[in-house]
């Protein structure tokens, strides 16, 4: 990529959906991996709450603050330069009220200076918050089918929307949000086919994670795609490099050379 290249914006997005043109979208939580992926050309970067995972080491996004997030996306947005910067917001951080919400999608926005905040849910009330947002200002997207933060109320990370009901209120959810304003979805865990069919629908771009490859985008968490999150090997995820193998090998060797005094070398060493 060169130094031209501009911000994204949410027009980007749109128009991209318009003329069928794939975004690509992947997560990131610290400023190196956001240079990398930024400076590899991605349309779209999440600073998801899965950091909560993937960064932190609890076993579900719950735990996650709103000081966690603004913490890692100050950090994503110093490596960030062109892609759009979304934020998710955590578990309990717009649930409660309007007013709540809004207070703390401004804190997301104002001391991180991401672009966007991501939510979580696509019923009325979820959707009433989510138009309170567009209104003052703040972009929204939309985040419908498995919602990890949800995963009690679920019963697991399973795929959603498989039967006839469950699938009539996913296109119930997409069309609620598009509706209040939000300038994407999230569709994760979804069948294939009716993640198309919502994709067919909806004007705003769908962006996937488990549901297949007829919608607008695609999202993967980043250190499941690179391979440093090697436990995890759900059927949706291709691991596009090895670096949890790679990076064991590294300190191994590094071990391995400090315990035998060949490093440092002279080479390495000041007289
Ligand atoms: O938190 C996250 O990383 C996400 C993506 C999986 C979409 O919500």
């Amino acid at each position: 990529m060169t130094g031209e290249r501009r911000r994204t914006t949410i027009r980007d997005l749109l128009e991209m959906k318009q003329r069928r043109e794939p975004i690509v979208a992947i997560t990131a939580y610290d400023f190196l991996f956001a240079r990398i992926v930024d400076e590899s050309g991605v349309d779209l970067v999440l600073v998801g709450d899965s950091l909560g995972q993937v960064f932190a080491g609890y076993d579900s996004t719950l735990p996650v603050t709103i000081d966690d997030m603004i913490y890692h996306a100050r950090a994503v947005r110093r490596g960030v330069k062109h892609a759009f910067l979304v934020v998710d917001m955590p578990f309990m951080s717009f649930q409660v009220s309007p007013e709540e919400t809004l207070r703390n999608a401004g804190r997301l926005l104002k001391e991180s200076g991401a672009e966007a905040v991501k939510l979580e849910g696509g019923d009325e009330e979820t959707s009433r918050h989510v138009r309170t947002l567009v209104r003052a200002g703040i972009p929204v997207l939309g985040h419908i089918g498995l919602t990890p933060q949800s995963v009690h109320v679920l019963g697991g990370y399973r795929v959603q929307g498989r039967d006839e009901v469950a699938a009539e209120r996913l296109h119930e959810e997409a069309g609620r949000l598009e509706a209040a304003g939000a300038f994407g979805v999230v569709l994760e865990l979804v069948p294939a086919a009716l993640a198309a069919e919502i994709t067919s629908i909806v004007s705003i771009p769908t962006i996937g994670i488990g549901a297949g490859v007829n919608v607008d985008g695609q999202v993967l968490v980043l250190p499941d795609a690179l391979g440093l999150n090697d436990q995890f090997s759900p059927r949706f995820l291709r691991r596009f490099a090895e670096l949890g193998t790679a990076a064991r090998e590294g300190v191994r060797a590094y071990a391995e050379a400090v315990r035998t005094r060949t490093f440092p070398d002279a080479e390495h060493s000041f007289e």
